[in-house]
């Protein structure tokens, strides 16, 4: 199975930074945003470099691979430009902290293995493929109200993630988990280690970038808003704590394997708004998919 390269009508010009009522929500998937335009540039390139490795038998992830590429280049195109509109919302350093883990991914593609990088890159995406449930059945009480283009980009975006979920794992199992002693060592010990190491460093990114927004937030808040925020906090850390952190654990297990999951309930039937004939395509006059496949320049 391949997935479709979808190209969605998104309009981000008016999306107000706090775009859902839980300001503590929209800050923090505002601070996620962040993750995307520096990561999935540098796992194309991560990809692109070492699909030849894969055996020649190995088409079909080859495909997948491909598919996988031209998802990812939609999804970090999409993610820069509502970055733009956020970071002109008086979030100047917002910037900065994108540069600062751009320059980590580049340090690790100079020093670290292929193994690492392959490894770090299936953790990231672990994060994609609890994501879906997150947004399909977990977040109607907070997309209440919520403006509806900010809603589109993360639900696209986490819907894609769920259907290309098994593309990194599958690739660094290919290479490295082959044979009884190295699913063992590899496919278990060294996948759970490039998870965490992953989780770590960008977890601190991404707290880091929605502390950074919510101080700026608080200057201008009357002492009942602040307390209003602290309630958003709490609730949404109790839908964070209820919903990503037990699906994120699985990975622990010896026999995980992202593409046991359960598909969340109408995601699929979202992704065809975003295809011919649907309500949320971009119509694609010149350089659509061909801009798609175009290789990441390194
Ligand atoms: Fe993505
Ligand atoms: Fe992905």
């Amino acid at each position: 199975m391949t997935f479709p390269v979808r190209y969605p009508k998104i309009d981000y010009s008016n999306v107000p930074a706090h775009w859902a009522r839980n300001i503590a929500f929209a800050q923090d998937r505002n601070a996620t945003s962040l993750i995307p335009t520096p990561i999935e540039p540098w796992l194309i390139r991560i990809l692109q470099s070492a699909v030849e490795k894969l055996p020649p038998g190995d088409t079909k992830l080859k495909d997948e691979v491909a598919a996988f590429i031209g998802q990812e280049s939609q999804h970090f195109r999409q993610h820069r430009l509502f970055n733009k509109a956020l970071v002109a919302q008086g979030y100047p350093e917002l910037a900065e902290f994108e540069k600062r883990l751009a320059d980590d991914l580049a340090r690790f593609e100079r020093t670290r293995s292929l193994k690492f990088l392959l490894a770090y890159a299936d953790g990231f995406e672990s994060l994609g493929a609890v994501a879906g449930a997150l947004w399909f059945e977990h977040s109607d009480a907070f997309l209440e109200g919520a403006d509806p283009n900010a809603t589109a980009l993360w639900k696209w975006h986490m819907a894609e993630e769920f259907e290309h979920r098994s593309v990194c794992f599958d690739f660094y199992h290919a290479l490295y988990g082959r044979g009884i002693w190295n699913a063992i060592v590899n496919g278990y010990f060294y996948r759970v280690y490039g998870f965490v190491f992953a989780m770590r460093h960008l977890n601190g990114y991404m707290k880091r970038m929605r502390d950074y927004m919510l101080d700026i937030d608080r200057q201008s808040m009357s002492e009942d808003e602040k307390a209003q925020l602290e309630r958003d906090i709490k609730e949404y850390e109790a839908l964070h704590k209820r919903h990503t952190l037990p699906q994120l654990l699985k990975n622990f297990l010896p026999w995980y394997n992202p593409a046991r999951k359960k598909t969340p309930r109408g995601l699929i039937e979202y992704l065809k708004r975003f295809e011919a004939g649907g309500d949320m395509v971009r119509s694609i006059t010149s350089g659509g998919p061909a801009e798609a496949a175009r290789p990441e320049p390194a």
